[in-house]
């Protein structure tokens, strides 16, 4: 790090997040579209960037303290918004090194609109996640909830409609190399994961990370008749992820929706919230004889492609806990669409709020008390 704040070393960096067109709509959900990331990503810009003088042009700058002890980041070349999107977001991850007495000063997540763009809704009440959890740290602690001004929790700004699992992009060598625990041993066993044969990464499941899909998934846990399956490939530092929902009891009632939510959050979804992206696909098969292996699944992650498979955004709130077959085909009867390509899709032919908003007979507010 280029000179650091004196006493410090390392330092956080801000998120840089928007919504631009996509399928047709402007979101109400952060998509990051045509940024250079992978998997809906925002851009980071990272503090001891912005400390770098040699990068003032290229990043952008940092100055002060003034008289009140506030500084004032500039953020420049590549890393200034387009023109052309909404729901523009700045948010705070990592925290600073404190040299002595030697310690990570974990902060909370602060989210800020940026001039006077509308504020992404707030939909869940950290607290309420804090009522079992106590304090969440997540990814190590450099995502922590805390409800920003603007009510919006960190999360969503990477959990957004785009984001899937990245296991199925792992190569053959480095899954046959790695050291699985034993329970991981057994969640592999039960996957029908075989680590050491060719293409193995591709049985992986994959699944959404976008915030509903996954905490609705996570926390349905065993509940579920087909249990949430994550796999992600962290092996840029050498880490494979794996969580099976299948070993999840969640120990409140998951019928009330409101030890997570706020109240009036969660009868439906908003108009021209983007499809869930569930399994990325970009048609590229690199393997022998035209086939598919873990380098085109890892390819898929780079863009939104028509041929990902997506589920509409209601039935995907509904469906990441009700995903009996029943269910199901009540949803695909009423315009819901569960697992379909991206270009056959039609969020609009959803008729779920005929009958599931506030107000109405099935109203789900009502129905889950
Ligand atoms: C009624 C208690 C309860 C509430 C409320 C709750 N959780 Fe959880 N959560 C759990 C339990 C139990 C687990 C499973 C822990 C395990 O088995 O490792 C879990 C797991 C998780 C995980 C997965 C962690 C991992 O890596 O395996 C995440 C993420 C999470 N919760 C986030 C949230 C968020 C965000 C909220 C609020 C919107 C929330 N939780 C509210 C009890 C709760
Ligand atoms: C800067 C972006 C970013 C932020 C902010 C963020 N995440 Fe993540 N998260 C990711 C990415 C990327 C993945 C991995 C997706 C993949 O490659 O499979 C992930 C994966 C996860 C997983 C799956 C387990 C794992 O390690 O893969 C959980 C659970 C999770 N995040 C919870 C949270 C929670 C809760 C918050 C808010 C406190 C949060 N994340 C904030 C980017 C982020
Ligand atoms: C463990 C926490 C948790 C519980 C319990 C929970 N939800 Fe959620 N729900 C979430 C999270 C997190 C989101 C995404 C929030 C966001 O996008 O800001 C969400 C989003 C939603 C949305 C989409 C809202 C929007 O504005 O896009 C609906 C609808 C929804 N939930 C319905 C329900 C219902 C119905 C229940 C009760 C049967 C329920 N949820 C219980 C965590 C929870
Ligand atoms: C967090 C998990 C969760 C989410 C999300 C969720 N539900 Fe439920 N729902 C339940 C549980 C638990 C019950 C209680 C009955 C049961 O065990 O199936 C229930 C019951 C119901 C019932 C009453 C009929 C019955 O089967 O008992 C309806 C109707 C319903 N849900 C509709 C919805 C709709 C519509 C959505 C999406 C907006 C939704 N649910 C989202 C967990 C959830
Ligand atoms: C014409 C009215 C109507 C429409 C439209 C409708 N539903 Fe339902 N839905 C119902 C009724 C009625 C029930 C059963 C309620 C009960 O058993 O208490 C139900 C039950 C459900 C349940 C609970 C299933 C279970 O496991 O018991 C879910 C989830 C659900 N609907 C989701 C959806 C979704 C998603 C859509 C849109 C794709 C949708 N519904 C459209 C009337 C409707």
């Amino acid at each position: 790090m280029k000179n650091p704040l004196a006493g410090f070393t390392g330092a956080p960096g801000f998120l840089l997040a928007y919504a631009k067109t996509q399928d047709g709509v402007t979101p109400v959900d952060y998509n990051n579209l045509d940024n250079g990331s992978a998997n809906a990503q925002p851009k980071s810009v990272s503090i001891a960037d912005l400390l770098d003088t040699a990068k003032a042009a290229s990043s952008g700058t940092l100055a002060g303290p003034d008289a009140n002890g506030y500084y004032t980041a500039t953020i420049k070349g590549t890393n200034v918004f387009p023109a052309d999107v909404k729901l523009r977001t700045v948010a705070l991850q990592g925290y600073f090194t404190q040299i002595s007495p030697a310690a990570g000063r974990h902060t909370l997540s602060v989210v800020k609109m940026v001039g006077s763009d509308t504020a992404r809704r707030s939909v869940v009440e950290p607290n309420k996640c804090g009522n079992c959890h106590e304090v969440f740290e997540g990814h190590g602690g450099n995502r922590n909830i805390g409800l920003g001004s603007e009510g919006i929790v960190v999360c969503v700004v990477c959990h957004n409609p785009g984001i899937v699992t990245s296991g199925r992009g792992i190569a053959d060598a480095t899954l046959a190399a790695y050291s699985f625990t034993a329970a991981e041993n057994t969640l592999l066993l039960n996957w029908g994961v075989t680590k050491a044969a060719p293409n193995a990464a591709l049985s992986f499941p994959q699944v959404s990370n976008n915030f509903k899909d996954m905490i609705h998934g996570l926390h349905a846990g065993k509940d579920r008749t087909n249990p949430i399956r994550i796999a992600r490939d962290a092996t840029s530092r050498g880490v494979i992820n794996l969580i099976d929902g299948a070993n999840i009891g969640f120990p409140g009632n998951l019928n009330n929706c409101e030890s997570c939510h706020k109240a009036g959050t969660y009868s439906s979804v908003p108009a021209n919230t983007l499809l869930t992206s569930v399994e990325a696909d970009d048609g590229a098969r690199t393997g022998a004889g035209g086939s598919r292996i873990p380098a085109d699944a890892k390819t898929s992650l780079n863009q939104p492609n028509l041929a990902d498979k997506v589920t509409t955004p209601f039935t995907a709130a509904c469906v990441s806990c009700h995903d009996g077959a029943v269910a199901k085909a009540h949803m695909a009867t009423q315009g819901g669409q569960i697992l379909v390509a991206r270009s056959a899709a039609n969020a609009a032919g959803e008729a779920c709020a005929v009958c599931h908003a506030a107000g109405k007979p099935e109203d789900p507010a009502v129905v889950h008390k």
